[in-house]
């Protein structure tokens, strides 16, 4: 297959979801018709398996958290689907926000009882500033839902997209016995099956079909039949095109556990799925996925991911070219070259080296250090992907360790973090680095980096939590910096680069600083808007 063909049969996407909507489910009857797995249970067996042997896990299943973040990649009526997991709490909206920026469309999974959800909210909004097209799939139909016409208009109202029905429910909870296709007009009915490894049987008729009015109550049966008919008369037809700039999105009605609506949604999603499409580099030069120099960019890194392999693997999502293992790519940031050797494909614990991979494939390379999130990696001589950008931090802990004899490791787990981007770490301006002050969009962060200390470095510390809530970029000539004057509840610190930040009690006494130092600036993060829209 050449490069075009290949980068074509690509799909590469992520679930977003509230915390229970079951994503979990979903992602394991998507690997189930994708072949991936040959009996469901095995995702959420592996989830629970994991947190039984690793204590970072542990700290993970007491929360009713996930963030494991695995990349899952499955054919499919011969394409390649690329599943990117993303953790499922609030508190780590940055590493969500870099998954997202891996993906090329995503899925919004919704509870049928309980529509748009805070969660949901807030990652629709990180799909909004990417304009991703955005797929819908009302989950749990087979339990008591919310009117399916409110729910759309909860998508429309409240999130601000368009919804097209891709097929419409006949019934729920008790009386849903299935889906509308409203395309090749056929209904497809749902046998209430055994919660578990069984594909549900799935049947076809057309929709006057005496049959269909037999499976359900009269008022049913109207309801139904009035939906049809005012999506058919009112709704707007479906426009590809509005699709992709994300301003549309289908939705489809099915219930996960159940196995009902799973194909058809994903028969549906690979056709009208997009593939890779070109990437706008720094200077905002397009990259196309089928040019033939490899590019690609690190959007995620971990550490001691397994403790039965202590190492750090670094995810590159491929943009262009064709991978081959033991390339040698350069590092845009650094300019040093580096030769792939160790790229394996991740399924749980599991390993698997890649000896290819194209456009739109995700690569997990061993990482000697010599990677940071955001690096772009390449064989061509110009092409640099835009960084990553750092979420504003509102939330501001002192860190030492508590014990001294440990302080090498300390500043080592510190500064491993810090390049998995788990953490931002600053330092009072222009001394010694000594005491890092970590800063964090959610708080729970600290927690993580402090069991993680723990556990993975073996390193006691003590967190001081500190009354700031604002970070503000500050600049201005270097002599106006050092002799910044600030109120006595601000502190100018640097970030790990050196660049100064202004950390402040509230918006008030930043405004004092401002008046205070007319030759300098202090500048909202780029990504201010994004990370309120996150965090409201
Ligand atoms: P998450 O990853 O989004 O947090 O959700 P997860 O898949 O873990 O699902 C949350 C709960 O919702 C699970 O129940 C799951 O079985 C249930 N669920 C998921 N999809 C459906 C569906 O289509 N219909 C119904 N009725 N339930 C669904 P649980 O009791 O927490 O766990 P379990 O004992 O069933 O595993």
């Amino acid at each position: 297959m050449d490069l075009r063909a290949e980068v074509e049969n690509r799909r590469t996407f992520a679930i977003i979801s509230h915390p229970d909507a079951g994503k979990t489910t979903l992602t394991e009857k998507l690997l189930l018709y994708g072949g991936a797995i040959v009996t469901a249970g095995q995702v959420a067996a592996r989830k629970r398996a994991r947190s039984a042997t690793s204590d970072w896990m542990e700290l993970e299943r007491e929360r009713g958290i996930s963030i494991t973040s695995t990349v899952l990649q499955f054919p499919y009526h011969g394409r390649t689907i690329n599943l990117l997991d993303t953790p499922g709490h609030q508190d780590f909206g940055e590493d969500t926000y870099r998954t997202l920026l891996a993906a090329d469309s995503a899925v919004m999974l919704i509870d049928a009882a309980k529509g748009v959800e805070p969660q949901t909210r807030k990652l629709f909004a990180i799909c909004r500033a990417r304009r991703i097209p955005l797929f819908t799939f009302i989950n749990k139909m087979d339990r008591p839902t919310r009117d399916p016409l409110e729910l759309l208009d909860e998508l429309e109202n409240v999130l601000g997209i368009g919804a097209y029905p891709v097929n419409w429910p006949l019934g729920g909870g008790e009386t849903f016995r299935g889906v509308y296709d409203r395309e090749t007009k056929e209904l497809h009915t749902f046998e209430r099956t055994e919660h578990g490894a069984k594909r549900a049987p799935v049947s076809v008729a057309g929709v006057h079909d005496e049959k269909i009015r037999a499976l359900v109550d009269e008022g049913t049966y109207k309801e139904f039949i009035d939906g049809i008919e005012l999506l058919e008369g009112a709704g707007a037809p479906f426009e590809r095109d509005a699709m992709l700039r994300g301003d549309v999105t289908p939705v489809f009605f099915g219930s996960a556990m159940t196995n009902f609506g799973v194909e058809l949604f994903l028969d549906r999603f690979v056709k009208m799925g997009p593939s890779p499409t070109a990437r706008l580099d720094a200077s905002d030069t397009p990259v196309e996925p089928d040019d033939e120099h490899f590019s690609a960019f690190i959007f995620k890194i971990q550490a001691n991911m397994d403790p039965r392999h202590r190492d750090r693997v670094a995810f590159a999502r491929i943009c262009s070219g064709k991978f081959e293992r033991d390339m040698t790519v350069k590092n845009a940031r650094t300019g040093k070259e580096v030769r792939l050797t160790r790229a394996m494909k991740l399924f749980a614990n599991d390993r698997e080296s890649i000896d290819v991979a194209y456009a739109g494939d995700v690569v997990g390379l061993a990482n000697p250090g010599s990677f940071a999130i955001g690096d772009t990696l390449t064989d061509s001589t110009n092409v640099r992907f835009p960084p990553i950008p750092a979420f504003e931090p509102e939330h501001f802990a002192l860190v030492r360790s508590i014990d001294t004899g440990s302080y090498k490791s300390f500043q080592k787990g510190i500064a491993q973090l810090r390049e998995e981007g788990a953490i931002q770490v600053l330092y009072p301006f222009g001394q010694t680095r000594i005491e890092p002050i970590l800063a964090a969009v959610g708080a729970l962060q600290f927690e993580v980096v402090k069991f993680r200390l723990e556990s993975e470095y073996n390193v006691k510390t003590q967190m001081t939590t500190l009354p700031f809530t604002l970070a503000r970029n500050v600049s201005g000539e270097p002599d106006a910096i050092t002799g910044a004057q600030l109120p006595s509840n601000a502190r100018l610190v640097e970030d790990w680069d050196g660049a100064p930040l202004g950390l402040f009690e509230s918006e008030w006494s930043m405004r004092l600083a401002a008046e205070w130092n007319p030759r300098l600036t202090f500048e909202p993060f780029a990504t201010r808007g994004l990370a309120s829209a996150v965090a409201s």
